[in-house]
């Protein structure tokens, strides 16, 4: 095992059938899923080992490029309302280091994993070392997007993305749904984008469904945004010619553990992305996972695979799965 053995356990393993094609994939969050290895699926916002590296990866990335963060004016009380949101959330999921308790106006946050005891005044930002959304983010591995609804649309208003999978939260932030989705190949013309629209506006305060989306990357890499293409990209043909050994430890399959929640006060949606990453050598301890994987990435269309960026390498995933 490369990995630590919680990210093992933990992983969401995001193939439930042979093939692949988009699909809205949206169920209510919060049941367990059930894996030959363990189960993941239980928490909204999830604490694993890398809980610290990937905190303190996020602070270096926000201090080197601000753009990782932005909250449009209109914003502000959804900012709140995240805050409050995942910090409900945390104290439910780990009572033991985590807690929230209001007294009147004053409320007292307790993150005892990292030490923090923090008492702030809703909607007063000088109650809090920074602001709302940028100090939950602090305490997150879940990358955040805020979504405005008006007009019978949805606008990615706000948010704190650092680990981004191939595009560029600076560029779209104040783009709608369906510009977001612009770059994304088959997503319009199957209707799954417009589908997930109309669902996503009707979704009810403090409802809570989730999603999983997939792809992979060269190395354990979070932040593969475009901002730092020239960075990571040329990975993906070095990765061709490395040793047998070296590709089972570099190429990782990449899983995001997306969670919409409509927020019960500002009325925005609230749109996390949790990434988990596990190696290919890690992976072929499931046999399970190792058939599935190959069924999947042998049939993935060329343009799928080429849109997401392993076009070049899949073929020898493939045939590294089958031999491993
Ligand atoms: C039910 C809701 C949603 C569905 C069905 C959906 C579907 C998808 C799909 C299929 C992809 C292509 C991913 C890939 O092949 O790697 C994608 C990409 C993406 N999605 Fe979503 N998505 C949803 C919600 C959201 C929300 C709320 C946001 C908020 C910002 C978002 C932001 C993105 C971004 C930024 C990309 C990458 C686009 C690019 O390459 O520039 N998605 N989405």
């Amino acid at each position: 095992m490369i990995s630590a053995p919680d990210l093992l356990e933990t992983f969401p393993f995001p193939f439930p059938t042979d093939s692949y094609r988009y699909s809205t994939n949206v169920e209510p969050a919060g049941s367990a899923v059930h894996t030959p290895v363990g189960r993941w699926g239980e928490r909204v916002v999830d604490i694993d080992s890398e809980y610290e590296n990937e905190l303190a990866e996020r602070a270096r990335i926000l201090a080197a490029d601000p753009s990782r963060y932005a909250v449009l004016p209109h914003m502000r009380p959804a900012c709140w309302d995240t805050m409050l949101t995942l910090m409900r959330e945390m104290a439910a999921a780990y009572p033991q280091t985590m807690s929230l308790d209001r007294d009147g106006s004053r409320w007292c946050w307790r993150n005892a994993r990292l030490g923090i005891t923090q008492h702030f005044v809703v909607g007063d930002e000088a109650t809090l070392p920074a602001e709302p959304l940028a100090y939950i983010g602090s305490q997150v591995q879940e990358d955040i997007v805020l979504l405005d609804q008006r007009d019978g649309d949805l606008f990615g208003d706000a948010g704190v993305v650092t680990f981004a999978a191939d595009w560029s939260f600076g560029f779209d932030v104040g783009m709608t749904f369906l510009e977001i989705h612009g770059p994304v190949p088959r997503l319009r013309e199957s209707g799954v984008i417009t589908r997930a629209r109309e669902f996503l506006m009707r979704l009810q305060p403090g409802e809570t469904y989730r999603r999983t989306n997939w792809s992979m990357t060269i190395g354990r890499r979070l932040d593969v945004s475009t901002e730092r293409y020239h960075e990571w990209g040329p990975d993906r043909t070095r990765i061709q010619t490395v040793s047998d050994e070296e590709f089972g430890r570099e190429v990782h399959l990449r899983v995001e553990v997306q969670h919409l929640i409509r927020l019960p006060e500002s009325g925005s949606i609230c749109f996390l992305i949790r990434t988990y990453m596990l190696p290919l050598a890690d992976l072929v301890t499931v046999p399970a996972w190792r058939d599935r994987a190959v069924a999947v990435l042998a049939e993935l269309p060329d343009d799928m695979a080429d849109y997401k960026g392993i076009i070049a390498y899949r073929e020898r995933v493939v045939e590294w799965l089958g031999r491993h």
